[in-house]
């Protein structure tokens, strides 16, 4: 088959899509965006555009839409698919979980069933390190491996994850033409180095990152580090945060190591940097690299939250010969670059 150039990417729009066009067109791929701004900007893909200084294809439709997405389909003879578009908020998914059940899982069907109407080979998964849950690992274990049988999301959000990637490995297993890949991502944070796209929280954020950079220019008052009494070296949770742009890239190699794959091929690949740090390593790391002073306190535990998990990354690094590049300070630097430029109206 002719390697087609042309990639859908679902959720183009919004934070980790937005940063993975970017990458693909870096890499001599046609991405086709597909959003429908449910919970994404439309300035994004301007600047996207600034950044490459060249025009990128999208249609403003949801996932759902299957007569839009045929149309799609058949114009393009795409390559693959990277499907980003879901909902996230783990709180949010706790207090309303049918709306996680309906958009998540309906988005990633009616995706599978174009996918399978027009033979397209590559589908990324845009998965998350939160379908293990809690995990425990023998003694002597440094970081979660895919091997894990254990799965226990500890929300409806994460439960999503799971079973979207039963659905995909279901499929994979009934189709002659395709292959996948489910990318388990641990905590993107950062921007790109223009400071033109990054995370754009819709409200409070719920995420470490952009609470701490909104809470030093003064959009919030102050950070409440959730539990200090967990069974850490300075009792704060500790995350394995990876730089976006790292994450994007990831999915560029995806695609290339599904190619050179036989159909029927479905792995599971974690995607973070193999160190984790403790929120306030997190803390301490941001007010030295931007030499900011951050008002926070501390409060109680959050519900749901996980006491430590950080990535083995050998599989991945192994297969796709792909190593996070940057490191936790110049992530933070790249958040805070971000927060500074962007328009705070939107
Ligand atoms: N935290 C605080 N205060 C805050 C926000 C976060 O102390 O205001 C702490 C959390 O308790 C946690 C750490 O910072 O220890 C990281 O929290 P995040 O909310 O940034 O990220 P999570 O580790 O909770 O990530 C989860 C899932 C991801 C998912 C993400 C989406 O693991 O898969 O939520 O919100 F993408």
């Amino acid at each position: 088959m002719e390697n087609s150039k042309y990639i859908l990417v679902t959720g183009g729009a919004g934070y980790i899509g937005s940063h993975t066009v970017v990458e693909l067109v870096n890499a001599g791929f046609e991405p086709v965006i597909l959003d429908d701004f449910r919970n994404a900007k439309s300035f994004i893909i301007e600047n996207i555009q600034t950044i490459l200084g060249r025009k990128i294809e999208l249609i403003n439709a949801a996932c759902q839409d299957e007569n839009n997405l045929r149309t799609i389909f058949q114009k393009y003879k795409f390559q693959g698919v990277i499907h980003f578009a879901a909902d996230k908020a783990v709180g949010e998914s706790v207090k309303n979980p049918l709306k996680y059940y309906d958009n998540n899982l309906s988005g990633l069907v009616s995706i599978l069933k174009m996918m399978e109407e027009f033979k397209t080979p590559s589908l990324v998964f845009s998965s998350s390190c939160s379908v293990y849950g809690n995990p425990s690992l023998p003694e002597g274990v440094h970081g979660v491996d895919e091997t894990i049988k254990e799965l226990d999301p500890e929300s409806p959000y994460a439960n999503t994850k799971l079973i979207c990637e039963q659905i995909v490995q279901d499929w994979i297993a009934s189709n002659p033409n395709s292959n996948a890949t489910l990318l388990r991502y641990f905590n993107p944070i950062g921007a790109h180095k223009s400071g033109l796209i990054g995370e754009l929280p819709q409200g409070i954020p719920n995420n470490l990152l952009p609470y701490i950079t909104q809470t030093a220019v003064g959009i919030r008052k102050s950070l409440t580090v959730f539990g200090n009494d967990y069974s850490t070296a300075d009792g704060t949770c500790i995350r394995d945060y990876i730089h976006v742009t790292d994450l994007a890239v990831a999915h560029v190699k995806a695609i290339d190591w599904l190619w050179n794959q036989n159909v029927g091929t479905v792995e599971i690949f974690n995607v973070g940097t193999g160190k984790g740090s403790s929120v306030l390593e997190v803390i301490d790391i941001f007010e030295k690299t931007t030499n900011q002073k951050l008002n926070w306190e501390f409060g109680p535990r959050r519900e749901g939250d996980v006491q430590e998990i950080f990535a083995n990354p050998a599989k991945i690094e192994s297969n796709f010969g792909w190593k996070a590049q940057f490191d936790v300070e110049e992530a933070i630097l790249d958040a805070w670059n971000w927060e500074i430029k962007r328009p705070k109206d939107a």
